[in-house]
């Protein structure tokens, strides 16, 4: 990024009174230039305790969605707004409402990957840092539908014992992680810790030394002793960790073919271009209807007062 793209983003920040949240996936010039960097429940949680007059969200477009629920009064741009989620297109409303009816016993449980009609019919949100929390929020004799992330699903199944019936959907990233060139990987690096991001399928999870959110990992690599990582997620958090652990080596976890598909395509449609631009146009803005923000509100706010 240029000094002057720099100058710029500060310069509409304060123009616009503006506060620029920024998700770990996004590429390097955007995290530096970000007011705050975080994962998605920390990214919602900054945005429903902001005093700024308008919220520039860079990351996808539940994340801003997330945000303009919380802030419904308040402009939300996003830089591209064609920055989507595999995950939450796995799970179209008309199709989780069908489900959901079919099921009237159960409390639903939705990940925060799913667009904000899903949320809306939810009884509880929850994101990969606190999927537990919620779960086990739930009393014991309640079952549980648990959407859209199969693979997380899973996971959380396995940690809490709960019996759960999961949606069937996926994250193209994520999947995209190859058994057996981990396993390589672990035989050429004997001593790197392996860490990875629960929406990877079981097989790969069952390699791992620790599971967790974004920012768990992050956590864990800066805590660790260990000085070499396998990292099983989206490239672009290599940059938080790099940054704050210059010694130690990190090394991105390889995709089945030799393709970059462990950078999420839609993440990366916000670049520092369009972010300039849509400062300068207070354009694209993420909307959602009125109706949908009220019913939303109330299982995101659960899931908020649970932290
Ligand atoms: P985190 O909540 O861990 O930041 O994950 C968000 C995400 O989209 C993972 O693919
Ligand atoms: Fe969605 Fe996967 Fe991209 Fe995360 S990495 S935003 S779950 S497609």
């Amino acid at each position: 990024m240029s000094n002057s793209e720099r100058e710029r983003v500060k310069e509409l920040k304060k123009e616009l009174n503006a506060v620029l949240l920024a998700h770990y996936y996004q590429e390097s010039e955007i995290q530096d230039i970000a007011d705050f960097v975080g994962d998605s429940l920390a990214l919602a949680q900054k945005a429903a305790k902001t005093d700024a007059d308008v919220i520039v969200f860079s990351g996808v477009h539940f994340m801003a969605e997330t945000a303009k629920i919380l802030n419904p009064d308040k402009p939300v741009l996003l830089p591209d707004l064609a920055a989507g989620c595999s995950l939450a297109d796995d799970c179209p409303a008309d199709k989780f409402r069908e489900f959901v009816q079919a099921h009237p016993d159960h409390t639903v449980v939705t990940y925060v990957n799913c667009s904000a009609e899903v949320k809306a019919l939810s009884d509880i949100l929850c994101t990969s840092s606190n999927a537990v929390k919620v779960i086990e929020s739930i009393p014991k004799d309640k079952p549980i539908i648990f959407a859209p992330d199969q693979h997380l699903g899973k996971y959380l199944i396995k940690k809490t014992g709960r019996d759960m019936l999961l949606w069937n959907g996926s994250c193209m990233v994520h999947e995209t992680f190859s058994e057996k060139k981990l396993i390589q990987l672990k035989v050429r690096y004997p001593e790197a810790k392996i860490v990875a991001h629960p929406e990877c399928p079981e097989n790969i999870l069952e390699l791992a030394d620790h599971v967790g959110s974004t920012s768990s990992l992050i956590q864990y690599v800066s805590q660790s002793s260990d000085k070499q990582f396998v990292v099983v997620t989206e490239s672009g958090i290599l940059h938080k960790m790099q940054n704050e652990n210059p010694d130690k080596e990190f090394i991105p976890a390889p995709p089945e073919s030799g393709c970059a598909c462990n950078e999420c395509p839609y993440m990366k449609l916000n670049t520092m271009e369009k972010l300039i631009q849509c400062m300068e146009n207070q354009s694209p803005q993420v909307h959602v209807a009125s109706e949908i923000i009220e019913r939303a509100l109330v299982p995101l706010n659960r899931m908020l007062s649970i932290n």
